[in-house]
């Protein structure tokens, strides 16, 4: 699955849903605004970047297009 996010002013980012420790559904957090796995605790900011481990590897992140009709994601990570 995907994570979409608008960051304020920012662009739309979709990171993937999966825990890069043990591979969990993550979750968005609205009260922290970051992304935490139920699991064991991990933390991701907007960018799929690792704040808090078990995890230590980024959450993978996909290229997003803004069009006029919607968004494209393309299913290839970019990192
Ligand atoms: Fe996400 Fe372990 S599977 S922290």
């Amino acid at each position: 699955g995907l994570i979409l996010l608008r960051v304020p002013d920012g662009p739309v980012v979709a990171l993937s849903m999966v825990c890069t420790h043990w591979g969990c559904d993550v979750d968005w957090d609205t009260k922290q605004a970051c992304v935490d796995c139920p699991c064991h605790g991990s933390r991701f900011d907007t960018t799929g970047k690792v704040l808090e481990g078990p995890a230590d590897e980024p959450l993978p992140v996909y290229p997003v297009t803004e069009t006029a009709d919607g968004i494209i994601v393309q299913f290839k990570p970019v990192a």
